[in-house]
């Protein structure tokens, strides 16, 4: 044993003893109760090797709160988050997509991209909340994703890949692109490694509705009750972030599924994650609660900034090369769309009051008859080929505009940046 170790253990033996005395025992076991046993107190008492080598023992929150003179943070107490560089066109980058599942069936990632995990840059990380043996699970089931999300941040914050991909287990969500058929296959087919270096935190969730542009405001006297993530954040903020004021407005789109670069992740010291999981696991918020204040904090932890709401149209085009031309006639898009889904209601209105009148008229209700409103004749046709051309419209632009998105410079001039000859995506 090395002198450093033999003190370290006397160091352990000392504090226990005084611990004990100070607490006599019993309080002590109450007190240590509280604490999660999954990151290695309680049932599980570490070794003193684990802690001589200094694994293994609870994070201590006040050494991980950040202070104004960490070197990573600014005086504000965030990173200066710079936009990344790219690498020259054609490189590849690695990559690894982090699922949080429990009893979901994610078997879609592997079939549905089997191509791409057949390639050496792509690997995946599926955790398992609620299953100590598998091969990537959480120190506990709480927070939902959020623990996921940290602690594959923790684990692999001195090997991370150049990409890491935060998603659920759901292949079909509706809070996934509608433009890629809400389709996380889809999704991460078509993800720009690029964009997301450049922008280091990418939600991967182009449309606004719900969480921009303006949703949350945590400084909000009074309880909105169909908001009341309001209190939760602003009790909750002065914990996560002892040295930022609380923000007047928190945006970005739902759902908590997004992109960082190794580059932003690595803005922040290994510290402030742990720092967090920790207030996660010491939380005594519901699970549910827990995990919310996150989705809505997020892009502050990554981007420093409040609000983070892309335009959709680059948000689509520069993120995975759907490429419309402009904001204009993204929006076009979904004018036509809604144009189509009114036909469709009232085709389906049309189709109802048919029924009823047949219905009527079989079973002879002739009084109920007369009372129904009888549906114009030919309507039916001329809805069902009002929404067939109009189906037609859209797919026509959806096709050009996945042609446009598969060229650089169409995705550089939409996005808004500058594009020379030779510039990858
Ligand atoms: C998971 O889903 C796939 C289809 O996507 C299916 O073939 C498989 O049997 C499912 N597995 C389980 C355990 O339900």
């Amino acid at each position: 044993m090395t002198y450093q170790r033999r003190f370290a253990l006397l160091l352990i033996l000392t504090i226990t003893a005084i611990a004990g005395f100070l607490f006599h025992g019993k309080s002590l076991q109450t007190t240590w109760r509280h604490i999660p046993q999954a990151i290695g107190l309680g049932e599980h008492y570490p070794s003193p090797e684990e802690i001589a080598d200094g694994s293994n023992i609870l994070p201590d929150l006040r050494d991980s709160r950040p202070s104004p003179d960490d070197q990573h943070l600014n005086s504000k107490g965030h990173a200066d988050f710079l936009p990344g560089t790219t690498k020259p066109a054609g490189e590849k980058y690695t990559r690894t997509v982090v699922l949080a599942r429990s009893q979901e069936n994610t078997t879609w990632l592997e079939s549905e991209l089997s191509d791409l995990f057949a390639l050496e840059e792509w690997k995946h990380a599926v955790y398992v909340v609620d299953d100590p043996r598998a091969p990537f699970h959480p120190p506990k089931n709480k927070g939902h994703e959020v623990m996921v999300y940290l602690s594959f941040i923790i684990d692999h914050y001195e090997k991370l890949p150049d990409l890491s991909i935060f998603m659920h287990a759901h292949r079909f969500a509706w809070h996934n692109n509608e433009l890629l058929n809400t389709d996380a296959a889809e999704m991460l087919r078509r993800l720009s490694p690029e964009r997301v270096i450049r922008e280091g935190y990418m939600n991967l969730r182009c449309h606004w509705d719900p969480g921009c542009p303006d949703w949350l405001h945590p400084g909000a006297l009074g309880e909105n009750l169909e908001k009341q993530e309001e209190t939760l954040l602003a009790r909750s903020w002065g914990e996560l972030f002892p040295l930022e004021p609380i923000p007047a407005v928190l945006s970005q789109p739902c759902c908590a599924q997004f992109a960082l670069s190794r580059e932003r992740i690595l803005a922040l010291p290994k510290s402030r994650y742990v720092y967090f999981r920790d207030w996660l696991l010491r939380s005594e918020l519901s699970d549910y609660l827990s995990g919310r204040v996150f989705e809505y904090i997020w892009h502050f932890i990554f981007t420093g900034r409040s609000i983070v709401c892309p335009a959709m149209h680059a948000c689509y085009c520069d993120g995975y090369g759907i490429c419309f031309g402009g904001e204009k006639e993204f929006d076009d898009w979904f004018e036509i769309r809604f144009r189509m889904r009114e036909s469709e209601t009232r085709l389906s209105e049309w189709m109802y009051r048919e029924k009823m009148i047949e219905e009527a008229k079989t079973e002879g209700r002739v009084e109920e008859e007369a009372e129904l409103v009888v549906p114009e004749l030919g309507r039916d046709v001329e809805l069902r080929k009002e929404i067939k051309r109009l189906q037609e419209e859209l797919d026509r632009r959806k096709d050009r505009a996945l042609e446009r998105g598969q060229d650089a410079r169409n995705r550089a001039v939409e996005a808004g940046r500058q594009w020379r000859e030779g510039d990858g995506f």
